[in-house]
């Protein structure tokens, strides 16, 4: 039996398969009834903390559209700048002051494990929307479900993940629930941001197997899914390595066209260039409709850890 209610979403790490099967049928009904109806009223009187100490365009405006959808209410920051943290207030501080206003609590911030300090400082129910290089598990759920609507299934594709594997937040929480469906994994990235270690070796020590190349266009050649990622400019500390790095790998129409006319494309977005914008209208470049699930899929989290449904 499966039971959310209370539960901070932190890490990929954290769901069994029949949690992550849960999760996904729940988005698949909200999905679903947004095709005919503008709001689906079960978070009304509920209020929702978004806190974003970092950047973001798509995390933030769809966890603040799915409350909304779910006739919830927001409060929040999109610049920490503006707020105490800015003459020094701790991130446990300024949780627990919001802890004191609302219901559950989105945020995003610079520092590895912030989410997790921010749980344990709440009562309210805290959903990480990425942390650092660390995790980013709801953009990880809305990714698998858009696997299974575009591929038809999730269980033993060849999905391969591409870019910034070192400090791609995205990819980390990603390969966490992959291991649950079989999936073969391959890893395309300039050796100096490969997949951590530790997290290929606790994927090995599950039986997932995984394979790591630099070659993008033989990676192409056999993927069912393709998950292009961006180089993490602000995460790097020379920013002559960043330079260096940058436009390892493009994908671009020709390539696409030639090599695996039949892959999906996924990219959590921002893009730079790693996807030349002539690859929009291919039928698999479903990077616009991934987005577009990142707002059923936050609604299931929130109804689920609230205990609305
Ligand atoms: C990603 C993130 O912030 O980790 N974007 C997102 O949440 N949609 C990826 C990125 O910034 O490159």
């Amino acid at each position: 039996m499966v039971n959310f209610k209370g539960v901070d979403i932190l890490d990929g790490a954290q769901f069994s398969r029949e949690e992550i099967e849960h999760i996904l049928a729940v988005t698949a009904e909200f999905d679903n009834r947004l095709k005919t109806e503008h709001k689906v009223a079960l978070a009304d009187g509920y209020l929702m903390g978004a806190l974003f100490f970092e950047p973001s365009t798509r995390t933030r405006l769809s966890f603040e559209a799915a409350m909304h959808r779910l006739g919830g209410d927001v409060i929040g920051f999109a610049d920490a700048g503006a707020t105490s943290a800015k003459k020094g207030e701790s991130l446990s501080d300024t949780i627990r002051s919001v802890d004191q206003y609302v219901d559950l609590i989105a945020m995003r911030h610079p520092q590895v494990g912030a989410a997790r300090v921010a749980a344990e400082a709440a009562e309210a129910v805290v959903l990480n929307g990425g942390d650092g290089a660390g995790q980013h598990p709801t953009q990880a759920l809305l990714d698998l479900y858009t696997i299974r609507t575009e591929r038809g299934g999730i269980d033993g594709k060849t999905v391969v993940l591409c870019g910034d594997l070192k400090h791609g937040r995205t990819v980390h929480a990603g390969v966490e629930l992959y291991k649950h469906y079989g999936c073969r994994l391959v890893f395309v990235a300039p050796d100096q941001l490969r997949m951590p270690d530790e997290i290929t070796a606790s994927l090995k020590s599950h039986g997932v197997v995984v394979e790591e190349t630099t070659n993008l266009e033989h990676a192409l050649a056999d993927a069912d899914v393709f998950y292009m990622t961006r180089i993490q400019k602000e995460r790097f500390a020379d920013p002559a390595e960043y330079e260096r790095l940058k436009g390892s790998y493009i994908l671009n129409r020709e390539l696409i066209e030639r090599v695996n006319p039949g892959v999906t494309i996924l990219h959590p977005l921002p893009r730079v260039d790693e996807i030349a914008t002539d690859v929009d209208d291919l039928s698999g470049a479903a990077y616009f409709r991934q987005m577009r699930n990142g707002v059923t899929t936050r609604m299931a989290l929130i109804a689920l850890v609230l205990g609305l449904l």
